[in-house]
């Protein structure tokens, strides 16, 4: 589904990535840690076309998406929620999500405009994606709140559905439980693992080691720009190679 190869990537002369591949199988909930500086967002920032590599290259589906627009990556399904992220303010809480939704509407800007019978079935098939969209991630009945009404971790499951009004098939999640209280990481733990046992394929850069640890199928371990581990949660966390990263004590390099 997603196959990363040799990517490197340098910050003036010193290596945030380097020759780092993974392999993520269709349906598989990839979670990516690694202590402070590891490089996680470098590698992120590569697989969503944010940064580009110095060399090595990303593929979607056997596909070089190395130098697709977001757009593009978006038409294949492939859908982003960055760190730090913001809800669209001055917006309804449904209609943040059905901005996610506009990718799926074949009416072009002209008949928009025109407001043709066409394109007014498609508005309200966005309107009732989009409504079962808050349902699924338990945010039915808010659709008219204002979007920035919401407390923080609700606002976390309302970027959730509008990443997925595209209808992706891979979701890539950067540090989505930063900053959630621990009743709103166990509700987003939950949400990110119905949404995996629907089929989709999901990459999971998280902070948080025993959040990672409980969601996912398997785990990369970076370090330094490298990747130091990778395995099932049980084998990552025996790795001498991880427990000396994380904490800190010398390792061979
Ligand atoms: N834009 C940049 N300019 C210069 N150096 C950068 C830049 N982005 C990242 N780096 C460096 O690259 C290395 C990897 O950073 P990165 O942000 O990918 O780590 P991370 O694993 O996401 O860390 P954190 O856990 O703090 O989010 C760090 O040494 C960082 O200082
Ligand atoms: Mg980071």
């Amino acid at each position: 589904m997603l196959r990363v190869e040799g990517l490197s990537r340098r910050f003036g002369g010193v290596y945030a990535l380097e020759n780092v591949s993974l392999n993520v199988e269709p349906g598989e909930l990839r979670g990516i840690i690694g202590p402070n500086g590891a490089g996680k967002s470098t590698l992120f920032n590569l697989i969503t076309g944010h940064l580009r590599a110095n060399s090595g290259n990303v593929f979607f589906r056997d596909e070089a998406i190395d130098s697709l627009g977001a757009h593009a990556r978006a038409q294949r399904g492939i859908a982003v929620v960055y760190q730090g992220a913001r809800i669209f303010r001055g917006m309804t809480v449904l209609e943040n999500v059905m901005v996610g939704a506009h990718r799926r509407t074949r009416h072009g800007f002209i008949e928009a405009a025109l407001r043709s019978p066409r394109s007014r079935r498609e508005d309200e098939a966005v309107r009732l994606l989009s409504a079962a969209l808050l349902t699924l991630v338990g945010l039915g009945g808010l659709g008219d709140r204002p979007a920035e009404s919401l407390p923080l971790g609700q606002q976390r499951s309302l970027q959730l559905a509008r990443a997925l009004a595209a209808e992706p098939t891979l979701l890539l999640l950067d540090e989505p439980a930063s900053g959630l209280r621990e009743a709103e990481r166990h509700h987003f733990a939950e949400l990110i693992r119905s949404l995996r046992a629907s089929g989709l394929t999901i990459v999971l850069v998280e902070h948080d080691v025993p959040l990672v640890t409980t969601l996912s199928d398997r785990i990369t371990v970076l370090d330094l720009g490298r990747v130091i581990a990778e395995g099932t949660p049980a084998e990552v966390r025996e790795d001498p190679a991880v427990i000396g990263a994380y904490l800190g004590s010398p390792r061979a390099s």
